[in-house]
């Protein structure tokens, strides 16, 4: 019987997806590298630096690790001034209302996201009172594809992974739950991936596995 849900942040319960693109699209521009929307969803789920090497990948040059640090620190900085932007209305209603009925259905909730920056974004979109415990980026050393994330978030909430779903939209995150041993839920481009266990098309349809 499941008694948690341990959610991805990034393109699950917001879109900062898209500004991950739009910061890492300054870099590989300056670099000439051929970095489109289908690279990028290679780097849904997967931390900061094995995203800059997945994009560095596309071309044939090798860069130093101070160089391939301060490519990442920027892109950061670009990252860090759209979420500067972000306001609790970035975060759909539907999202909100699920989330609220499934702390009234007695549900425990986690983040489980491998961004840094988490504390920022749950902050200003206003999602930090829907959750009982935050795993992130800064409380980890393995990022999904490992599960290292998400076997915190259920150890924080005091669950094992048997007793949660995971709700992903990356195959990393997915990858990451079955390795886990979680049961996993996928959205977005994980609907579409083989090892999810329960497909669904929109927020909402995470309540027909909250009965
Ligand atoms: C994940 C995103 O949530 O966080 C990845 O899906 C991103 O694309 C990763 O690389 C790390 O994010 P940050 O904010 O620590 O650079
Ligand atoms: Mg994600």
């Amino acid at each position: 019987m499941k008694k948690g849900f341990i959610f991805d942040l990034d393109g699950v319960l917001c879109f900062t997806d898209i500004y991950h693109f739009k910061a890492w699209k300054v870099i590989a521009d300056r670099l000439g590298l051929p970095f489109d929307e289908k690279v990028n969803d290679r780097l849904r789920g997967v931390s900061r630096m094995e995203s800059l090497r997945i994009i560095l990948s596309l071309g044939d040059k090798t860069y130093t690790d101070e160089e391939q640090l301060a490519m990442a620190t920027e892109k950061n900085e670009i990252y860090r001034t759209l979420l500067n932007e972000m306001k609790p209305s970035d975060v759909s209603n539907e999202v909100r209302e699920t989330l609220e009925e499934l702390r009234n259905r007695g549900y425990k909730l986690s983040i489980g996201s491998s961004s840094k920056n988490t504390p920022t974004i749950l902050e200003k979109t206003d999602l930090a009172k829907y959750f009982d415990a935050v795993s992130d980026g800064n409380n980890i050393t393995h990022s999904k594809p490992d599960p290292e994330v998400f076997l915190k978030g259920a150890q924080f909430l005091g669950l094992e992974p048997s007793e949660c779903y995971i709700v992903e939209d990356a195959e990393a995150g997915i990858d990451a739950g079955v390795a886990g041993g979680f049961t996993t839920i996928g959205i977005g481009p994980a609907a579409m991936y083989s090892k999810t266990h329960h497909p669904i098309s929109t927020f909402k349809d995470l309540l027909n596995y909250a009965k």
